[in-house]
């Protein structure tokens, strides 16, 4: 039967009914590994027993009352963040692309604040990918998706890395905001240096332009750090978060620094949803396990293994030829063959991501076992050296 729903996805391989930690299991009651949290999402893998008793004894006491009334589990969740962060307010709503739109009119909102004449454009990175709105779309670099949705907002792209480039793009007229992708997922796992979000940081506080930190993806201890943006040690004053942050439920965060806390105020900006207690109550568990739980410490030595794995890939195969990521967000470029290995890893039962066409993409749960992790590895090892006579790929059962 033709399907209902549009096709803006070609969904293939099996359908699943249950999970339980890192593994999904089918319609047949087979068992699947999965090294991509659906896309960044599961961090407590599934059926986590603290995630459902939250989300069930929630359900049973109240899911929506709308952001009319005060919200004592957002309040709670916010404050958390806060204190992790050292940003000053917090704005919920349902997806990352929701995030980086809030922080988009946040920027554009200070900005004529400033000045009557305040730049409208907005600065992106080379390899960026923000979400599919109008707006985080315009910022978004791959003008495959842009192009069909014209005229987008203004915005000018810097070459990933380049000082000269994010200068020159500067004296060419200070934008509304930068927005940066720490770690870049979508865009092939390329991470930006410390010296370049350094200087990006220099150029926003000479210019009073706002910088965004985009960790939907790499932040929430994925890339490393809790957020991503604590390793170069640069400060952003705005930062996104989304995917992990209620563990499989709809959410998105946009934080802004102290000095911007108060700049969206009633009437600005709005949810439906966002922030509800359901969610909410979702939110606090991965919270909790993430820090006092001690899940981001005990991804430590999974994550070096991981890196170490796939250091001797790129040694050992030549269909390898970089690693790229960082800790628990990693990829294997595998020019021309990135789909070909995920199909032949999930014939062997382990889920895997593709992006940038050429990265074999790994965003595992972090409950990902170190006996997964090993399993898993092995199955790469499988798949890479079946790589050189394709005949020998199996096909997914
Ligand atoms: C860095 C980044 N920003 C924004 C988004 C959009 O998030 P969502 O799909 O939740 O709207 C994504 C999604 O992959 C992302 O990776």
């Amino acid at each position: 039967m033709a399907s209902a729903l549009m096709p803006t996805y070609r969904p293939s391989g099996p359908a699943f009914v249950s999970g339980k930690g890192a593994s999904l299991f089918d319609t047949e009651g087979r068992e699947w590994v999965d090294l991509l949290s659906g896309l960044g999402v599961t961090v407590l893998g599934h059926s986590h027993p603290r995630w459902v008793a939250a989300v069930q004894t929630q359900a049973a006491h109240l899911v929506h009352t709308s952001n009319l009334y005060p919200q004592a589990p957002a309040e709670g969740v916010a404050e958390q963040l806060c204190r992790l962060t050292g940003m000053g307010s917090v704005f919920f709503s349902n997806s990352g692309t929701e995030a980086v739109e809030c922080a988009l009119k946040l920027a554009r909102k200070a900005a004529n604040q400033r000045s009557q004449t305040a730049p409208t454009h907005f600065l992106a990175i080379e390899g960026s990918f923000h979400g599919r709105s109008l707006g985080s779309l315009s910022v978004t670099s791959n003008s495959d998706y842009r192009s069909p949705f014209a005229p987008n907002l203004e915005a000018h792209f810097v070459e990933r890395n380049s000082l000269k480039g994010l200068e020159q793009a500067f004296a060419q007229g200070p934008p509304a905001a930068l927005i940066i992708e720490p770690v870049q997922g979508e865009g092939g796992l390329h991470a930006l240096d410390d010296a370049f979000l350094r200087h990006a940081r220099e150029l926003c506080d000479q210019t009073g332009t706002v910088l965004i930190s985009d960790e939907v993806q790499c932040g929430l201890g994925r890339s490393g750090p809790f957020v991503a943006y604590a390793k170069s040690g640069v400060l952003p004053d705005v930062v996104t978060l989304a995917k992990p942050l209620a563990g499989g439920l709809s959410v998105g965060a946009t934080l802004a620094c102290a000095d911007l806390s108060k700049t969206l105020q009633p009437g600005d900006h709005g949810s439906t949803f966002g922030g509800g207690p359901l969610v909410m109550a979702a939110a606090s568990v991965v919270l909790d396990e993430l820090t006092e739980g001690g899940l981001l410490e005990e991804l430590n030595p999974k994550a070096e293994h991981l890196t170490a794995g796939l250091d001797d890939m790129v040694r050992r195969h030549d269909a390898a030829t970089e690693r790229r990521g960082r800790h628990w967000m990693q990829g294997l470029v595998l020019p021309g063959q990135a789909v070909a290995a995920q199909q032949a890893l999930a014939a062997r039962g382990f889920l895997a991501g593709t992006a940038a066409g050429d990265v074999l993409r790994f965003l595992p749960p972090y409950v990902l076992s170190h006996a997964q992790l090993d399993r898993a590895l092995t199955a790469l090892d499988e798949t890479l050296s079946d790589l050189l006579q394709p005949q020998a790929l199996p096909s997914i059962p």
